[in-house]
């Protein structure tokens, strides 16, 4: 169901926070692990936090409130977070009244929840994903009753819509038109931490992103665990289709894509608006073995994928390809393995993620005992990075000399103060001297020079 946050208590509930924070100057901050999604959920936290008359500060030691949004896809994001959590024992006694609540995918692992109530006395609320509309009301009963809360089961597939949102970005911004997932991956933990899978409504999708185009924002991304599998009065394609002919000069993106939702009218579309949509497509493969991406429950085989890529390839021009590649999933052997680099070998992406498996308590890959021995892991890793570079680097080759329209994004962090990095549409990251009045618009750059990861370029003002 779709709901207004006007027909919850949240209202209600923001009231009466601001019956404790009113004429206090009571400062909050929100700390993000993990993907795009939950930075967006991040930017809401931060909306709602002003809505109760907070203000927001980047050092969460002189805080009143610390929310941690966390990360739940490998063990280490968990164990980043945790330890997080320890800093705030500190904070907590220097000032008693001090709240922290933690939200995001751990929050609804009961396991992680259980953790939390027995060792981080501390922490005063939790609650999962999709739940942010009960913000104020945890707020409240922290204030209220110093009441601890852990919300969690209580997801019942709504969409809530209308609640606030601070963007940190004024030219940049995601838009999250999906949520949840319905593949059981058996490797992953999404669908069991995020749900099932809820698509927006496409009218609220379109005025959200009329209004940031008219607000000025140059880039929009739309967010999604599979946003390609968007699905309401319209399919993912037309959705993209209606965002591109939104009057303005801006780009959309998009992700993460499956390879099984990946349309033709999609490929159609992305050729048809290719100066509104980015060339980019992040397809991920996980394995390049038949008898793991079955272990994996992928719903598509090596060469259904080969052919999807390609596709996007020929059809797409200038398209760049980036993918994410599991290591050591139970059973992996060394052929397996040789079958994920035959297909980086064959399809050449523009960058590959690579990820070691990390067993979650409760997917299906759990109860699987064939592990693969770390040595073995890390080997595989090695080679697969080593190999990748000399890819993207080959890759990035052919940009040297081409003129490319790019969005500045910051200062580089490479090179010195008057140097800025930006953005082409297919996602390669340029470094270029420039002035900070460039930053938040499309120019055009001049590459001069490519490595792996990184373009070099110069600036062009007049063409
Ligand atoms: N172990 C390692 N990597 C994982 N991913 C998802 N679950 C796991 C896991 N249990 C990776 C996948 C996914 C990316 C976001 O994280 O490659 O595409
Ligand atoms: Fe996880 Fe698979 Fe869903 Fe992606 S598609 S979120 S990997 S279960």
């Amino acid at each position: 169901m779709i709901i207004d946050i006007k027909s919850t208590g949240y209202q209600n509930d923001v009231s009466r926070v601001k019956l404790y924070t009113e004429g206090k100057k009571l400062k909050a901050h929100v700390m993000t692990f993990g993907c795009q999604q939950n930075e967006a959920d991040s930017e809401r936290a931060r909306g709602i936090l002003l809505d109760m008359g907070y203000e927001l500060s980047d050092n969460y030691r002189e805080c009143d409130i610390i929310l941690v949004n966390t990360c739940a896809i490998r063990e280490h994001a968990e164990m980043k977070a945790l330890s997080m959590l320890g800093n705030f024992r500190a904070v907590k006694k220097n000032n008693p009244d001090l709240i922290v609540g933690v939200f995001g995918c751990m929050a609804a692992e009961p396991t992680v929840m259980e953790k939390i109530k027995k060792d981080f006395h501390y922490v005063s609320f939790t609650f999962e994903p999709n739940m942010l509309h009960m913000l104020p009301s945890l707020v409240l009963a922290a204030l209220e009753k110093s009441k601890r809360t852990f919300v969690i089961g209580e997801d019942k597939g709504d969409i809530v819509e209308g609640s606030p949102v601070y963007r940190v970005g004024d030219f940049k911004a995601w838009v999250s038109i999906m949520y949840g997932c319905n593949n059981f991956c058996s490797y992953c933990i999404v669908p069991y931490v995020r749900g099932r899978e809820r698509s927006r409504r496409s009218e609220d999708v379109l005025s959200e992103c009329k209004e940031l185009i008219s607000n000025g924002v140059k880039e929009i991304t739309l967010l999604g665990q599979n946003v390609n599998s968007y699905r309401s009065d319209i399919s993912f394609a037309e959705l993209l289709e209606r965002i591109a002919l939104i009057d303005g000069d801006f780009t959309v993106r998009f992700m993460t894509s499956h390879p099984k939702d990946v349309s033709e009218k999609l490929i159609l579309v992305m050729k048809k608006y290719s100066g509104k949509i980015a060339p980019y497509f992040h397809l991920p493969l996980q394995s390049g073995s038949d008898s793991i991406l079955k272990k994996m429950n992928r719903s598509y085989d090596r060469e259904r994928f080969i052919s999807v890529a390609k596709k996007l390839k020929t059809e797409i021009p200038g398209l760049a390809l980036s993918t994410d590649v599991i290591i050591g999933f139970p059973g992996e052997t060394e052929e397996d393995f040789e079958d994920t680099m035959n297909v980086l070998r064959e399809i050449r992406f523009d960058m590959v993620y690579s990820f070691l498996y990390s067993k979650r308590e409760g997917t299906k890959a759990a109860s699987m005992t064939d592990f693969v021995e770390d040595s073995a892991k890390n080997d595989r890793m090695k080679k697969l990075l080593a190999e990748q570079d000399i890819i993207s680097y080959e890759m990035n080759q052919p940009y040297v000399g081409n003129v490319c329209r790019v969005l500045v994004e910051s200062v580089s962090k490479r090179g010195g103060g008057d140097t800025y990095t930006a953005r082409t549409g297919s996602n390669k990251l340029v470094h270029f001297k420039s002035d900070k009045n460039s930053i938040g618009n499309f120019i055009n750059v001049k590459i001069e020079k490519a490595g792996a990861f990184d373009l070099f370029a110069t600036e062009i003002n007049n063409i």
